[in-house]
């Protein structure tokens, strides 16, 4: 299966084998993790497979392969890091692998953390313990397309099965002619203090699921007069 196809199946898997990857397949990921495509070219992000040894996680996954992701400390980092990072993650389920992306996490060991950079966001990485794959859309649990669209629109299917931190799916998209208006649900005080970086992240990821469904005509901008709308922050403009 492709990246792509790989929406409909792929899910966060939480039980792993205490058991390495194969040599050849970590191999295959790192070549991967050099050419995942940005969303915003100028805002960096790195990403390093790690021993899980080397952090500390409220969850004690069993599988010895983490993926720390780091990011310039900017809106902009956080959104980069969950469009490149959710590419490796329908790449490493289409290779069998099981993911979950990992919001509270440190890091321990010594593991250098690169000049200008934060930890933005982890995912572990690993052989899944008898995990099926999802069969499809009926097996995810997510909003209706009513509630994410102001107009149904098919395309917008890849975005609706998105992951998100806590399933939250804080994406909203408007038309305009051929444009879609990508919005972030804006969060009251106290859910802005535990979910509003995560849901920076989330954002770049559903752009991500846009983007791998439509390779070639994907084109992300940011419109100079950005409108507004209630209870939404503007993310940016996409045409497919
Ligand atoms: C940015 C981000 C952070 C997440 N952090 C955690 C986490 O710390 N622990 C966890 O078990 N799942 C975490 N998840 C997984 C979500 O709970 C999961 O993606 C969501 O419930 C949808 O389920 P699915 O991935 O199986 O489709 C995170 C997901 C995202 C996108």
């Amino acid at each position: 299966m492709n990246i792509a196809e790989m929406i409909l199946h792929r899910r966060s898997v939480r039980a792993y084998r205490n058991e390495a990857v194969a040599p050849e397949t970590l191999a295959a990921l790192q070549e991967r993790m050099a050419e995942l495509v940005p969303l915003i070219p100028g805002a960096k992000v790195e990403g390093r497979i790690i021993p899980t040894r080397h952090g500390s996680f409220l969850q004690k996954w069993a599988t010895p392969h983490f993926i720390v992701i780091f990011s310039e400390p900017t809106d902009d980092g956080l959104l980069n890091a969950g469009f490149m990072y959710q590419q490796l993650d329908l790449y490493a389920q289409s290779l069998g692998l099981g993911t979950c992306w990992v919001g509270l996490g440190s890091l321990e060991g010594g593991e250098p953390i690169p000049a200008g950079m934060k930890v933005a966001v982890m995912m572990a990485v690993g052989v899944p313990d008898g995990v099926a794959r999802r069969t499809g859309a009926a097996d995810f649990k997510r909003k209706a397309m009513a509630e994410i669209t102001d107009w149904p629109d098919e395309r917008l299917e890849a975005l609706r099965l998105a992951p998100s931190a806590t399933n939250s799916q804080p994406w909203f998209v408007t038309h305009a002619g051929e444009t879609l208006r990508i919005w972030r649900e804006e969060l009251g005080l106290i859910k802005q203090r535990t979910h509003g970086r995560m849901n920076k992240i989330d954002m770049g990821i559903g752009l991500c699921h846009l983007y791998v469904t439509h390779p070639e005509t994907f084109r992300f901008f940011r419109e100079e007069n950005p409108p507004t709308l209630d209870g939404q922050i503007y993310i940016g403009s996409v045409t497919l």
